[in-house]
């Protein structure tokens, strides 16, 4: 069966494309997903797009991803720096995750340089703008090819 990726969005990136274009450009989430579903397609791998502005409903479908998805792609939005939760999350799933900003946050505010996520993803791609989506999918699809083949 094809690997499952979840490209997971956290709360405001449902107004990409409107909101702050100087920082995170004037592309929509859902050509976020066109580009991301080409990239799968051209992989052959499977790829489910969510996005919830709520912490619990995040929790809820990382949770759910566990039978579901292979490998996630998680751009937690400000969550990435306050949510305990969706670390515990990642962590309890034991599902490949890698960490995704649009923006660099490192070169922004300071409570933006502190990731929850870091300790339990793989990496982190930030600061590529939208770009970073389809090459997010094609590191992990990459990944676990690897993966399955050990
Ligand atoms: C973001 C960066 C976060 O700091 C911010 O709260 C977001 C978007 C990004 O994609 O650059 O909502 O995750």
């Amino acid at each position: 069966m094809a690997l499952s990726i979840l490209v997971l969005n956290g709360p405001n990136l449902n107004l990409l494309g409107t909101r702050q274009p100087d920082v995170y450009g004037a592309t929509t989430l859902e050509q976020v997903e066109d580009l991301c579903r080409s990239e799968a397609d051209a992989l052959s791998v499977s790829l489910a797009f969510e996005q919830s502005n709520h912490e619990g409903v995040l929790v809820d479908v990382i949770q759910d991803a566990k039978s579901k998805h292979d490998g996630i792609v998680f751009n937690a939005g400000a969550y990435t720096h306050t949510s305990i939760a969706l670390a515990d999350a990642i962590a309890s799933v034991e599902i490949p995750t890698l960490e995704l900003h649009v923006s660099n946050v490192h070169a922004r505010e300071e409570f933006r340089q502190k990731s929850f996520m870091s300790t339990v993803v793989l990496g982190q791609i930030c600061g590529l703008g939208i770009n970073g989506y389809p090459l997010a999918v094609r590191a992990m699809a990459q990944y676990l090819e690897a993966q399955s083949n050990h």
